[in-house]
């Protein structure tokens, strides 16, 4: 079986999903529950023997070493983060515990496990740390796409947290061989995406009749990936990726803040117009930028098209379609996830940001 952290958030929740569509081979899944975490990611795998979930933190060492002795995993995919950077700015302290010292337990963990496998366990054992574009820090419009050589130059805690985990993972590599596997990917986008990112937000904003924040004038640039190419390019980088080698993923898709927002106001005039006919896009705000605000990330796919010959299967147009279309027919899962804690959050990050 395969050991995946953090499969009930947003990515990890759509990897297990895909992961269990493909493949008979069992898996578990760590996670903490965080607000981010959402087990009805997960109903449709309710009564599936092969989907094991475990409530419970990456850095709980005493329950990760029973984990492993009991379920022998020859993989494990770290997902579980703290992934949103404007949470970061308020509190980075999450980041750091979780990110880096999470981090750190969970390679302890699998270190001693690792070290106790036979020759034969041992040499095809993988550990595949899930990481960002943004631990590469922010291009002018002009530089070419990061490349896995580009540097490391975090500007948020949250891209900080994420290059130090980076580094861990790197580190367990040079010095104790453990074969490592690092996923560098760019902004992902579809179904279960918590709507405190960008697209979501704006999804479910407009269809609620609230503002549409754009931080500072809009012209960030992302380079956005439907979260099914993401998840497809993982499974590739875990059955052939050569260990201790970084692979970045991305769908060379680079779009300002502001197309993003228009495209999708676009999409719902067409597919859900407003009541009073009037387009969505009359409900856009500028608010106060980001501080430290990332101007752009690209990210250069060349070595795993040739190395791995993964490329991704969706454009921007039909992962967007899809992705409206899922958040049209979700709107019990939306409720839901709108919480206390979730408005609460609303309130802090927007309630003082100026139109
Ligand atoms: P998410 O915030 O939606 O989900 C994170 C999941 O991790 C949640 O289910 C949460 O409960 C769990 N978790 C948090 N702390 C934990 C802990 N200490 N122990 C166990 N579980 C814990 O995040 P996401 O968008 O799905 O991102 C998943 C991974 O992919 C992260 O490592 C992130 O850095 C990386 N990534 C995200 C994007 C993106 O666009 N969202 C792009 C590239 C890489
Ligand atoms: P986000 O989805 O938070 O991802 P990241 O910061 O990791 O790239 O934000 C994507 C872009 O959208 C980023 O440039 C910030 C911007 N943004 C807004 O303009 N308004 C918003 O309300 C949010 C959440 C993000």
């Amino acid at each position: 079986m395969i050991l995946v952290t953090g499969g009930a958030g947003f990515i990890g929740a759509n990897f297990v999903l895909d992961w269990l569509a493909q493949s008979d081979e069992a898996l578990l899944n760590l996670d903490k529950l965080s607000y981010a975490g959402n087990r009805e990611n997960l109903a449709s795998l309710t009564n599936d023997p092969r989907h094991l979930f475990v409530h419970g933190d990456i850095g709980d060492s005493e329950l990760t070493d029973r984990l492993l002795a009991q379920y022998q995993p020859r993989a494990i995919l770290n997902f579980a983060a703290e992934s949103h950077v404007d949470r970061s700015i308020h509190g980075p302290e999450d980041f750091i515990q979780t990110n880096i010292v999470g981090t750190f337990h969970l390679l302890e963990a699998v270190r001693a496990y690792w070290n106790g496998l036979p020759d034969e366990a041992r040499r095809g054992f993988r550990f595949l740390q899930v990481s960002t574009d943004e631990v590469y820090g922010s291009l002018s419009r002009d530089e070419p796409a990061f490349s896995e050589t580009h540097r490391y130059e975090p500007n948020s805690p949250y891209s900080a947290s994420k290059a130090a985990s980076d580094h861990l993972v790197r580190a367990y590599h040079h010095t104790y061989g453990l074969p490592v596997l690092t996923t560098n990917c760019s902004n992902n986008y579809g179904p279960y995406h918590f709507p405190e990112k960008l697209i979501p937000l704006i999804i479910v904003n407009a269809l609620a009749g609230k503002p549409l924040p754009i931080y500072g004038d809009g012209q960030q640039i992302r380079d956005w990936l439907y979260v099914k190419d993401h998840c497809s390019a993982i499974r590739r980088v875990l059955d052939a990726g050569r260990p201790g080698e970084t692979y970045n993923i991305g769908g060379w898709n680079e779009k300002t803040n502001l197309d993003i927002v228009h495209t999708v106001c676009a999409l719902l005039d067409e597919i859900s117009p407003r009541a009073d006919g009037k387009p969505y896009h009359e409900q856009i705000r500028y608010v106060t930028d980001r501080p430290g605000h990332d101007r752009r990330y690209a990210i250069d796919a060349r070595k795993i098209e040739r190395e791995l010959g993964w490329k991704p299967a969706e454009t921007f147009d039909t992962g967007i379609r899809k992705t409206v279309q899922w958040y049209l027919q979700n709107q019990d899962w939306v409720r839901h996830v709108q919480s206390g804690a979730y408005r609460d959050w609303v309130e802090k990050n927007y309630g003082e940001r100026q139109p």
